[in-house]
């Protein structure tokens, strides 16, 4: 470890305890993911261990760094680092940090900017929101649903993300110029949404999208909230649809309200044709119920109004109804993508794979047809038949052949479909994002 971390750190602690003005988002998220006390706040003082340092940077031997330094001091008890003649400190520090450094802690920029030239309001907005930590967002859900049979329930309909763990960014998802507007839109509108409400524009921020399974919908969704910095809460509706009757109004109530504590956040709400499948059938009063909660919930939430974002997905939309369409304020198409958009997305996807011989937009004219998710499948049959012969350098003929592969089990499948199971069965037969919960049978 550096020396420059640990005193970084230690320093960060006296100053953040030294100036009530300061508050959470003063602190580089790293520092806070060791400092959250669960209570979604971090305590003050806030006491600088050996531990903690190694907790912010997952390295060990944060005093044998800085035992030489003539300033630190470490309680032989309680393994709490301190300085000694703080004056010292802080001229080391001053010394030895650079402006691109500093700019990255607000904390320190708010007591060294001057000196440096960095200006802390800068800073600050440069700094990951607290909102934005998992530690955060998780002890807000524990508190929002309590503990017990209920709150277990409820997280099996929802599934929430903190933007942090959230791995795929916008940048790995090749979109459409239409999907990019509507993306630059959106962000845009979450950005200005004061000036949104001011106006009186308040019904903004319902988005539907609408494509083939293994499109990049769910992907796209969750890198939006990525790049926003904003949690993510996803629903599965069919999930909400055919749980227990009883409870499931109640549920859906209890999402949305959720969602309006976590904002500004984003829900999302896939499978959204679940909706009209319950409508059509003779069901229960009791899911009609639950469908009407639903609309009249989606109805009563808004972007401008409770910063909650609310993307809808649908596989098929020739199921959806218009009293559920004309809920949503933008539509976006996900189609499956043309040849240029398979070569990128052939690019990304390879990109920390070695393969002799690669050539994308061969592979793209190979590949009419496939989507986003099935051309991931195509790599990863690749990788795993070469690792069966004990390679791990593919070549382009890999690709091609594993491309042949999966044609023929696709050909296979809709040889299925004819001979009896549903269209639905069908279509989300290369959906591979849920694959337990496949609608066989
Ligand atoms: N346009 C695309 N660009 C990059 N990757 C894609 C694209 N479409 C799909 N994928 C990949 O396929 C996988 C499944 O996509 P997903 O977002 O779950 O599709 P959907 O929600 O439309 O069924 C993801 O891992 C994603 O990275
Ligand atoms: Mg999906």
């Amino acid at each position: 470890m550096e020396r420059l971390d640990v005193v970084e750190v230690i320093l960060t602690a006296e100053t953040y305890n030294d100036s009530p003005e300061l508050d959470e988002d003063d602190l580089p998220p790293r520092f806070r993911k060791a400092a959250w006390n669960g209570e979604r706040s971090i305590d003050r003082p806030l006491t600088v261990t050996e531990g903690f340092v190694e907790e912010v940077y997952g390295e060990e031997g944060a005093w044998e760094s800085i035992q030489d330094l003539p300033f630190t001091d470490r309680d032989s008890v309680d393994g709490t680092l301190r300085f000694t003649v703080s004056e010292l400190a802080r001229d080391w520090y001053a010394d030895t940090v650079d402006e691109e450094r500093l700019a990255r802690n607000p904390a320190l920029a708010y007591e060294f900017g001057d000196e440096f030239g960095v200006d802390y309001d800068e800073v600050v907005a440069e700094n990951q929101p607290k909102e934005a930590d998992a530690e955060w967002v998780h002890s807000l859900v524990d508190e929002v649903l309590g503990e017990g049979e209920e709150a277990e329930e409820m997280l099996e309909l929802v599934e929430i993300f903190a933007p942090g763990e959230i791995e795929q960014g916008l940048d790995d998802i090749v979109l459409t110029d239409e999907q990019e507007k509507e993306v630059q839109k959106v962000m845009k509108a979450i950005e200005h949404r004061d000036y949104l409400r001011e106006v009186g524009l308040s019904e903004i921020g319902k988005l539907l999208f609408v494509g083939p399974p293994g499109t990049g919908k769910t992907s796209t969704a969750k890198a939006l909230s990525g790049r926003l910095e904003l949690p993510f809460i996803e629903v599965k509706l069919s999930m909400i649809t055919s749980q227990y009757l009883g409870e499931t109004s109640k549920n859906v109530d209890k999402v949305f309200e959720l969602a309006k504590m976590l904002s500004p956040c984003i829900l999302f709400i896939d499978e959204f044709d679940s909706i009209a499948k319950t409508r059509d059938s003779d069901e229960h009063a009791a899911l009609k119920r639950t469908v009407n909660t639903l609309l009249k919930s989606i109805d009563d939430i808004s972007l401008v109004r409770d910063s909650v974002l609310l993307i809808g997905a649908t596989n098929h939309p020739k199921m959806l109804d218009y009293a559920a369409w004309r809920r949503f304020d933008e539509i976006v198409e996900f189609p499956a993508p043309n040849e240029e958009m398979r070569a990128q997305i052939l690019r990304i996807i390879t990109r920390d794979v070695d393969i002799e011989g690669f050539d994308a937009h061969e592979l793209a004219e190979e590949t009419e047809g496939l989507t986003g998710s099935d051309l991931r499948l195509v790599l990863r049959e690749a990788v795993l038949d070469a690792l069966t012969n004990d390679r791990t350098e593919l070549t382009h003929q890999d690709l091609v052949r594993a491309v042949g592969n999966f044609e023929k089990r696709k050909n296979l499948k809709e040889l299925d479909m004819m001979e009896g199971s549903s269209p639905i069965n069908g279509e989300e037969g290369h959906d591979h994002d849920h694959p337990t919960e496949a609608h066989e049978g």
